[in-house]
């Protein structure tokens, strides 16, 4: 595949450039939209009064800033270096290689904002710090490296940033436009939803290359990651919910019921499913799905029939 820059206008429209997003904070508004905080909205924590639904909103929004710089640090950006740094190993071509440079850049940015957003919203200084436990997908993605050759550790790394960088979440769609959000969070997730689309380009274009230029051995490998890396990305931490749960006054009976609600298996695979979309139309297209033992990884995995 040729590399089609997706960089040309970099230097007007990423959101580096711009002044910091508004972080107005509207009384009256929410911090996040409803649907996506679990619990909230169950009778069971409806009977807590609004305390808890308020509590356990501000910590879905700092858990998806707090992954968001995890995320951007600890594999966009390490990824993009490699990229950067050595393109011929994964396919790509010079040109690419020095305009990974520029997402190392913006995912910069991004993890900035989403950490200032967090220190300047009213009420989040004063939360007490959960038991530290690092993302599922950090801790996924060290079990994988130890249990793949030690040479197949960058390329672990690219598959994986190449799965998020590619898949488009419900949460980028949906809050900018949504009236119920304050303008803080809308503001900062619209900026965020500037940059990324030309990321999503280039990685598509990282898909096919890594997989073109990767000999039969190397297919073996990959493909089946893949599909184990995109449920690693989407599955929910049902570990840190509980703890939200149980931090809004539920007993540990009540947070099961509330999990298992909101998390039942038909609704998890739906939704995986349809965030997954457009990578599953990537694997399609690249031809990863053509490949017998990738298949039957993503059939594995309930990402295909
Ligand atoms: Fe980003
Ligand atoms: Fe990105």
């Amino acid at each position: 595949m040729q590399y089609q820059s997706p960089f040309a206008n970099w230097y007007t429209y990423s959101t580096v450039h711009k002044p910091l997003p508004d972080f107005t904070c509207e009384t009256g508004l929410v911090l996040f939209p409803p649907e996506l905080v679990p619990g909230v909205g169950h009778p069971l924590v409806d009977k807590l009064g609004n305390h808890a639904a308020r509590r356990l909103t501000m910590r879905k929004l700092e858990s998806y800033n707090a992954f968001t710089e995890k995320l951007e640090y600890k594999a966009v950006m390490a990824a993009s270096i490699k990229i950067a740094q050595n393109p011929l190993a994964f396919g790509l071509s010079e040109h690419a290689g020095r305009e990974a440079r520029l997402i190392v850049t913006d995912e910069s940015h991004h993890a900035y904002v989403a950490i200032e957003l967090i220190k300047q919203l009213p009420g989040f200084s004063e939360l007490p710090p959960l038991s530290p436990s690092q993302p599922p997908f950090l801790r996924g993605l060290e079990e994988l490296e130890t249990s793949l050759p030690t040479e197949f550790a960058d390329d672990l790394l690219i598959a994986f940033v190449s799965i998020s960088e590619t898949l488009i979440t419900s949460i980028l769609r949906g809050i900018p436009r949504d009236p119920r959000v304050v303008s803080a969070v809308r503001n900062t997730v619209r900026d965020h939803c500037i940059d990324e689309p030309r990321h999503h380009s280039y990685f598509v274009y990282v898909v096919h290359q890594h997989w073109a230029s990767s000999a039969p051995d190397r297919r073996e490998i990959l493909g089946p990651l893949y599909a184990k890396l995109i449920r690693l990305f989407l599955d929910p931490d049902i570990d840190l919910c509980r703890a939200w749960l149980l931090e809004a006054g539920l007993d540990r009976n009540e947070a099961e019921v509330v999990l298992r609600d909101y998390y039942s298996p038909e609704r998890l695979a739906a939704s995986v499913r349809a965030d997954a979309f457009p990578t599953l139309k990537l694997m399609e297209r690249v031809g990863v799905l053509d490949h017998a033992t990738a298949r039957s990884a993503f059939v594995e995995q309930k990402l295909i029939d």
